[in-house]
């Protein structure tokens, strides 16, 4: 892989890249919709991502090319940019801005781009784009920021320059992420625990339903505000910071005061899939896998029907997965609309999950799934310094 890039940097630079780094992407295992919301979530990085080459120029220059995609830009240094249509590379633009705008002084750069992450597949693409342009960035300049600055800079990146209003969890996962290891979140104090994700004789598969995800923006910032408005309410008689500052009893004392049918699901959905968290994280200490994929089929039907955010795409595949006893548990992951899902798979029946699973979709929807099976990577770093990658 680290010879092609290099071969392919040079082909479009005409010289030698000067460093090259990787960011992952990210499943998260569950606690859906739950980091906006200040509770707790438990991603991990998997070992699909972003590669960066870089090198700088003397041109004032910041040159952007990727092997995924035709359009390229070729941008003069300047006071601040903005958000130009919909091109891959406003998302390295909006970092460079985001240094900008914090005072560092930066100079021209080329960088090619190479990502082996499903587009809009719901896996981060866009997280790992970010924190890897963040990092190079970082290095390059020796600009001193540490990797959770990197992380709230990215988030912003997404929040102000891209117009999504994301929590921080995928950020935060891709940056921190650890080889065979969860990591147990809080979205409001940012502690974590990276914790052993022992899976016994099971393995992740991501079965990416393959639908084009229009529209899933603009429903995922409708969700955000429907959050907010149940919690504006509940804070009449609550002194509470976030939703998931309560559990579920405390919920059902107090939610008569949500009248509007749509906003009491989406708060009960997130008050009762942070508790789902808990749980989930003493179930996987015990090596109680049974349990945690019990977990995991009540968070998307939770999902299903009081966040609204599943389809039948992601159904078709629960549902399936529900009828093959070689799987423990399974659940849509990230924002949904479309994406990925996941599943718990006894590895010696992966195969044959696999083949069905494809078939049973294919019935369904007319089109087929992409089944992998994935291993927990690192976080980002240098591309010599990630050990899967050399
Ligand atoms: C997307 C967002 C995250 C998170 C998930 C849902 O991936 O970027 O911040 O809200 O959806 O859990």
């Amino acid at each position: 892989m680290k010879n092609m890039l290099y071969k392919e940097f040079n082909a479009k630079f005409k010289k030698e890249p000067e460093n090259a780094f990787f960011s992952p992407g990210r499943v998260n295992l569950i606690g859906e919709h739950i980091d906006y919301n200040g509770g707790l979530v438990m991603p991990c990085a998997i070992t699909f991502g972003t590669y960066l080459l870089v090198s700088p120029n003397d041109d004032n220059l910041f040159r952007f090319r990727s092997l995924n995609f035709e359009d390229k830009l070729d941008i003069t240094l300047q006071s601040n940019y903005v958000k130009t249509g919909d091109s891959w590379f406003n998302y390295p633009l909006g970092v460079i801005e985001y240094f900008l705008k914090d005072g560092h002084q930066l100079r021209g750069i080329d960088m090619l781009f190479y990502g082996d992450i499903p587009i809009g597949s719901g896996l981060s693409s866009s997280a790992s784009i970010e924190i890897v342009t963040a990092f190079a960035l970082n290095e390059l300049l020796g600009a001193g920021y540490s990797k959770l600055d990197l992380v709230k800079l990215s988030k912003s990146v997404e929040n102000n320059f891209i117009g999504v209003n994301c929590g921080i969890m995928d950020q935060f996962a891709v940056a921190f992420g650890e080889k065979n290891k969860a990591l147990m979140l809080n979205c409001d104090t940012l502690d974590y625990q990276a914790v052993d994700s022992n899976l016994g004789e099971y393995i992740l598969a991501i079965i990416n339903t393959n639908k084009p995800r229009k529209l899933a923006e603009s429903k995922y910032n409708e969700r955000v505000q429907e959050c907010q408005a149940a919690l504006t309410i509940l804070k009449q008689e609550l002194d509470i910071k976030y939703l998931c500052d309560i559990d579920t009893a405390t919920f059902n004392k107090h939610s008569h005061l949500i009248t509007d049918k749509v906003l009491f699901k989406r708060a009960q959905h997130v008050i009762e899939e942070n508790d789902r968290v808990k749980l989930a994280a003493a179930a996987l200490s015990n090596n109680d896998l049974a349990e945690f994929g019990r977990l995991m089929y009540a968070s998307h039907d939770s999902l299903r029907d009081l966040y609204e955010v599943s389809g039948k795409e992601l159904d078709t595949i629960i549902e399936y997965s529900k009828t093959n006893a070689n799987v423990a548990g399974a659940r849509m992951t990230g924002a949904g609309f479309g994406g990925c899902a996941i599943a718990l798979v006894k590895e010696a029946a992966f195969d044959s999950f696999s083949k069905n699973v494809i078939e049973y979709y294919t019935d369904m929807m007319g089109y087929a799934p992409s089944v992998y099976s994935s291993l927990i990577g690192d976080g980002v770093g240098e591309l010599s310094k990630v050990g899967s990658l050399q």
